[in-house]
């Protein structure tokens, strides 16, 4: 075990330093910015926010699936998350004659909450530092499993700061949640992916789903008798808002950042990377839009797929600019010559130099993987042929043959045309030549894979057919044998090289920048992230404010744009002003707020977490950022990064005048 030169005074000075709103932090550590809260509007203590002893606000948040966050609303389980953290659960319950995703979905009475099968939603129980434990020999494995308890909870240990600390991380897992409600798309995903990413927005961005548990309060599978979970701890619900310069901070599950790379890594992305990934899904959108357009059955069956491929799509682009406005790589690399220069003579002497070699190594191999990943394991034939004793009927719901074989044609060419000859299967290649085209090898792939489609499947199955022996299968094999071997194996030998660099070089960046804030890199943990209500200046001259109203949705609403086509209702209740008790004076007018931006530094996984005022009560929803911002996951800027989140009084009243579920607000705690 390598020592920990990092000491507890360095920990402390990290966490204190103040550094304009950048930060994700750990709840557990909060009391070390609490004064710097409290400065900028916060109102309640670190126990209020993370405790052991009794309940606080993490108690009412989840994990939610394996990718989002929630957070509990009412004293019966009562949980929002987004729209598109639940799109997939309301696209498994609609189909053309029950199209949820269009029409929306309204549990009327408990009996009518429908169930959803592989959903869980993890508590945090309790997070605790146990470098000293790793560091005196004992294995994390050993560590999990004693806080497990017998299988009670599920824990993980997670590496900080490149392995120079270690955190325990107990969660309670509950398994039967159920959905509750959904807006139509035409306002849960209103504006699309053409909003995506974008201010102004006006997405009415959340879904509604209650936790069950067995008579104990205690995780069950699904059961008609489970009974809605009792939590420790709801929110309150402010439905007074918060104006620019008001104080906020969001607490969820950010997923990845990495605020610490040298100028290696940003170049990877800005110049290899983000470019080859953003061209193969640019080719799998077209083909699937084009398919989408032309028949309504296949809209809906590609709806997520072609929703969660177009996100990092346009996310990549984002972040691409922002680096390249930022001149990240190029502000690294005179970093860099800083940190070398005072490196001299010390411990750190040198480690920089080591990471730029490993890195020039890494290359071929990081960016042969983005192929595999981007290309040949974007192919869904090639996805089911890796699991055949797995697929079911269900499996091929929401997959078309059709548009899978246009895909594996440009996928194969690009990745024939781009990877080094090294890197391509033998069994491929031979392939290749037998058939004489990459669309020939592609017809006589999908001509003879039981797996390509639900019919071949289904009678493959019932005559017990050998899978095996499946061209698909025997492609897949194949591929993942060089991925593994010739490309994986060298990727993760000299990735974990990198690691123990970085373990050096964070470290010696601590020491190099003593009055810096280091917070540790997101890692799908629970964090804590705060700053003010917002707008920015999107470019010379123009100001963006901080709130959205229902007065924009109207100027957008268009019917002929599918992305902008608005419910009736709302078009009613926009020409009535029938607002009931959810309008408010805003921007000038008698209006609904809709959206808000605020200076939380968030990330992907941070969706549908909480965004609070300063005494702790619900604001919104988090559900993006402004596509000006998509570079923070590597370099983050005060001046232009901003979270947008729904106002939970839009939110509110599309469950009230919309959905007609008023009955789920007497649920809820109102202030
Ligand atoms: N950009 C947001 C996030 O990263 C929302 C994504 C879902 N919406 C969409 N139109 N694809 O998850
Ligand atoms: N929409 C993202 C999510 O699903 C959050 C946006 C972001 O990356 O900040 O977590």
């Amino acid at each position: 075990m390598k020592k920990f030169l990092f000491s507890l005074a360095a920990l402390a000075a990290a966490m204190t330093a103040t550094f304009a709103d950048e930060g994700m932090w750990l709840p557990s550590l909060i009391g070390s910015r609490i004064d710097d809260m409290k400065a900028k509007g916060f109102e309640l203590t670190a126990e209020d926010i993370y405790s052991v002893n009794q309940a606080a606000l993490k108690d009412a948040i989840v994990l939610f699936g394996r990718g989002c966050s929630g957070e509990l609303v009412s004293a019966e389980g009562l949980l929002l998350t987004n729209h598109h953290c639940g799109y997939g659960q309301i696209q498994y319950h609609s189909s053309v004659e029950h199209d949820y995703l269009t029409n929306g979905f309204w549990a009327m009475n408990r009996s009518e909450e429908l169930p959803n099968p592989g959903l869980t939603v993890s508590f945090l129980q309790r997070m605790e530092d146990v470098t000293a434990r790793i560091e005196a020999g004992e294995s994390a494995e050993a560590i999990v499993e004693e806080a497990k308890e017998g299988g009670k909870y599920a824990a993980s240990v997670e590496s900080l700061y490149y392995n120079n600390k270690f955190y325990l991380f107990v969660y309670q897992v509950y398994r039967d949640i159920r959905l509750v409600g959904a807006p139509p798309s035409s306002i849960g995903k209103f504006g699309g992916d053409t909003d995506n990413w974008m201010w102004p927005r006006h997405t009415g961005d959340f879904s509604v789903f209650r936790i069950y548990a067995d008579k104990n309060n205690q995780p069950a599978d699904y059961s008609a008798d489970n009974v809605p979970y009792t939590p420790k701890r709801h929110f309150t619900i402010s439905t007074k808002g918060a104006a620019e310069g008001d104080f906020t901070f969001v607490y969820g599950f950010p997923g990845t950042t990495r605020e610490y790379v040298t100028s290696d890594f940003v170049d990877y992305t800005l110049n290899h990377s983000n470019p080859a990934k953003i061209h193969l899904r640019t080719l799998r959108l077209d083909i699937i839009s084009a398919a989408q357009e032309a028949d309504v059955a296949t809209r809906i069956m590609y709806a997520s797929k072609h929703a969660n491929i177009a996100n990092a799509w346009k996310k990549w682009q984002g972040e691409s600019l922002g680096l390249a406005r930022r001149h990240t790589v190029e502000k690294k690399l005179a970093y860099e010559a800083r940190f070398d220069a005072w490196a001299k003579g010390t411990e750190y002497e040198g480690v920089l130099d080591k990471l730029h070699a490993k890195y020039a190594e890494l290359l071929p191999y990081a960016i042969t993987r983005d192929y595999y990943n981007e290309a040949i394991y974007a192919i869904e034939l090639v996805g089911f042929a890796g699991r055949p004793k797995r697929l079911t009927e269900a499996n091929y719901k929401d997959y078309s043959p059709a548009i899978d074989k246009k895909i594996a044609v440009e996928m194969l060419r690009e990745f024939g045309e781009n990877v080094k000859a090294e890197f391509i299967p033998e069994w491929y290649s031979a392939k290749l030549a037998e058939c004489g085209s990459v669309e020939a090898f592609v017809e006589w792939l999908f001509a003879n894979s039981r797996l390509a489609s639900k019919d071949a499947f289904m009678s493959a199955l019932a005559g017990g057919y050998d899978f095996s022996t499946d061209p698909a299968v025997e492609m897949r094999a194949a591929f993942d044998k060089v991925a593994r071997e010739s490309v994986g194996a060298n990727y993760t030998a000299l990735n974990s090289d990198i690691t123990a660099l970085y373990n050096i070089y964070m470290r010696g960046q601590m020491a190099f920048e003593p009055e810096r804030a280091f917070y540790p890199d997101a890692n799908l943990t629970l964090r804590v992230a705060y700053g003010s209500v917002a707008g920015y200046e999107a470019a010379d001259g123009i100001y963006h404010k901080p709130y959205t109203t229902l007065d924009g949705i109207i100027e957008k609403d268009n019917p002929e744009i599918y992305d902008y086509d608005i419910p009736q209702s709302l078009r009613d209740i926009y020409a009535s002003k029938d607002y009931g008790r959810w309008g408010v004076e805003l921007n000038g007018h008698y209006t609904i707020p809709v959206a808000f931006l605020a200076k939380n530094h968030t990330t992907g996984g941070n969706s549908g977490s909480p965004i609070l005022n300063g005494r702790g009560e619900l604001l919104g929803i988090n559900f993006d950022r402004t596509w000006l911002s998509t570079m923070s996951d590597l370099d983050y800027d005060p001046d232009i990064c901003r979270n947008i989140s729904v106002d939970i009084r839009y939110v509110l009243f599309v469950i009230d005048k919309i959905g007609g579920a008023g009955y789920l607000i007497d649920e809820m705690t109102l202030n």
